[in-house]
């Protein structure tokens, strides 16, 4: 049924909500980063006796989990999960990704890459034919983001440092992210590899490699699963 007045709040409530059913009783489930898996988070209180627990792609993601109750471990600690659940800020049709609007790109990818199914939360507005309008977030180690800012500039690129209250922003892992605008993706995959090769980058925040399996859709129209 369509409902034209649902906010893009509500959209990702619903979508938070849906990811519930890819949640297995008694594992640990891969919690991504950002205000869409907020609202899976607090859906996922209503399953926090059933599950034994999670792994965190970040601080403020570890924080309200155990807010809530539900207990967090380390990556090191378990083996392969089951499900990721993580949002994107551009996602194609393929199932490839632009992430770490909120900075979490590197865990959210070593989470990702430790699970066998990424479902990713979105609102409508993230599905896009081609990837490259939001800034491509690369986490750095401060003393190459020069460098690695002219390398873009090489590709026709713009990257610019993320500040925080006036201050180069400073991630979990202490280091910084550049957003690149004014990139062409061509090739996702030859992208993300190129970029990874460069010295002193720690993560690009192309999800190529580290795909979507499936991505629940809030749209006016209810939950759309696109499956890749
Ligand atoms: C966090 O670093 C990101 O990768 C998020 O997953 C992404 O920015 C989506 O965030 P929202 O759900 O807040 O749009």
């Amino acid at each position: 049924m369509t409902n034209p007045s649902l906010t893009q709040d509500e959209l990702k409530t619903l979508v938070g909500q849906a990811a519930l059913r890819y949640v297995r009783p008694g594992e640990i489930v891969g919690v991504g980063t950002g205000s869409t898996v907020n609202k899976f988070i607090a859906a996922l209180a209503s399953m926090k006796d059933q599950i034994k627990g999670a792994v965190s792609s970040s601080e403020a993601s570890t924080e309200r989990l155990k807010a809530i109750g539900i207990p967090v471990f380390d990556c090191n600690e378990v083996d392969e999960l089951s499900v990721y659940v993580d949002g994107a800020d551009e996602i194609d049709a393929s199932g490839f990704m632009v992430k770490g609007g909120g900075a979490a790109l590197t865990r959210e990818k070593i989470v990702a890459a430790q699970s066998r199914l990424f479902v990713c939360i979105a609102d409508e507005s993230k599905l896009v034919k081609r990837l490259g309008a939001f800034p491509l977030p690369v986490e750095v180690i401060p003393m190459a983001a020069r460098r690695i800012a002219r390398q873009f500039e090489a590709l026709g690129g713009r990257a610019t440092l993320r500040l925080k209250d006036g201050a180069p922003l400073v991630t979990d892992n202490g280091q910084q992210i550049l957003d690149v605008t004014g990139l062409r993706i061509d090739d996702p995959m030859a992208f993300e590899d190129m970029v990874n090769n460069w010295p002193g980058v720690v993560t690009v925040g192309l999800f190529a490699f580290q795909k979507a399996g499936v991505c629940l859709l809030g749209t006016h129209d209810g939950v759309r699963t696109l499956e890749y």
